[in-house]
């Protein structure tokens, strides 16, 4: 593999005009090329819950994602560092993507206290006093080396009222320069996040701020945050169809926290191009099983005999080697290698999602994909 030094994510649209918005594309990292549309699984701690980076790899993930927040403070971005970085620590040689730690101090930590320089928080861990500043984000993301960094934003809620939510998106956009303004290692991008809710003029406005900044010094790539925290998904959906395609065309654009397959489907053909959720590891490990023809749960009575594999139409280990019975039958016993087979079902579906809908946007057949897989989904008995 080739090591690039230089930052270039310039993202090589790979389908014409016809089928805008959506698009298939890549861009380089030091770590390997990422061909998008792409999901990345969530492996927070510096693992993706439940299986192993040889498992991973045949799930085949573009990127993955890792916690600026959770590995800060356990085991500490100094021991990542002296270990040889994240990419080395957990035995993953692909790209990773880190999150700036917004998000997860508003959603895990106690007795926050927010400042213009930056957020005093609990550990959720031990309780211990700990700062988070756009400096120190940078400074662990730095230390964690992963190929794409977040920058620090304030993550509101999805029904914070206006004026509160403009003032948090000041915030933010100082704070975006801040982050720019932190030295990262050669081979690491910087992408850009906007907040505004619902409102398409605040997310607008906030657009315009960043791409200020970024005619100084250009940002990798453009995330959308705060969504799909509780607000209504026919918001959510209306602000992505006009938001969406006012992103630069030139980098990668990552719809952050999101989503069901429903929602992949939706933000790919908004024009997203990369995705993460914890959703399909999460469900997996409750027994709940995404598939080509909708949900199934493991834990209902009439598995106990079932001699397919989840999905008949999925090609995963999981699915190529156990049947429905063995899998309801490891679920009620709660052993371990349930978790992990149907961690890699849930994976390599929603992998699998994603690069099916790149297959179909190169092959220009993707309104038909969509379609498919939306009356597969609504089959009763999967
Ligand atoms: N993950 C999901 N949504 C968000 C967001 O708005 N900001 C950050 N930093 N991470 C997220
Ligand atoms: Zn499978």
């Amino acid at each position: 593999m080739s090591k690039i030094t230089s930052r270039d994510f310039s993202f090589i649209p790979e389908t014409g005009e016809a089928q805008r918005p959506a698009r298939a594309g890549r861009f380089l990292t030091s770590h390997g090329e990422v061909l998008t549309p792409a999901f990345m699984p969530v492996g927070t701690q510096g693992t993706v819950k439940g299986i192993t980076p040889v498992q991973l790899r045949e799930i085949g993930p573009q990127v993955i994602l890792g916690n600026t927040y959770h590995l800060g403070l356990r085991p500490g971005d100094a021991l990542v560092a002296q270990m040889g970085g994240l990419h080395r620590f957990m035995g993953w040689e692909g790209p990773i993507l880190t999150d700036s730690g917004g998000f997860q101090v508003f959603s895990l930590a106690s007795m926050r206290k927010m400042t213009e320089e930056g957020v005093t928080f609990q550990s959720h861990i031990d309780g211990s006093p700990q700062f988070l500043s756009p400096e120190r984000s940078m400074e662990i993301q730095r230390n964690l080396g992963s190929d794409i960094c977040m920058a620090l934003d304030e993550c509101p809620p999805g029904r914070m009222e206006r004026a509160k939510l403009e003032i948090s998106m000041a915030r933010t956009t100082r704070w975006l320069a801040r982050s720019r303004a932190v030295p990262l290692q050669p081979h690491q991008g910087l992408f850009a996040i906007n907040q505004g809710g619902t409102h398409l003029d605040l997310r607008r406005r906030h657009l315009a701020e960043a791409l200020e900044l970024d005619a100084k010094t250009p940002f990798q790539g453009f995330a959308v945050g705060g969504l799909s925290v509780g607000e209504p998904k026919v918001e959510m959906n209306a602000v992505l169809a006009e938001f969406v395609k006012e992103l630069p065309q030139d980098r990668p654009r990552y719809l952050m926290g999101v989503g069901t397959p429903e929602d992949l489907l939706f933000g790919i053909e908004q024009g997203v191009d990369l995705f993460d959720c914890v959703l399909p590891s999460r469900e997996a490990r409750h027994g709940r099983i995404l598939t080509s023809r909708g949900r199934l749960n493991l834990k209902n009575a009439r598995h106990r005999e079932g001699d397919l594999p989840l999905d008949p139409a999925c090609s995963c280990y999981t699915c190529r080697t156990f049947s429905r019975a063995y899998l309801h039958h490891l679920f009620r016993c709660g052993e371990l290698l349930g978790f992990t087979l149907n961690t890699i079902h849930n994976l390599s579906y929603t992998v699998g999602l994603t690069r099916a809908a790149r297959q179909a946007l190169l092959e220009n057949r993707f309104p038909a994909f969509a379609q498919s897989a939306r009356s597969g989904w609504m089959t009763e008995e999967p």
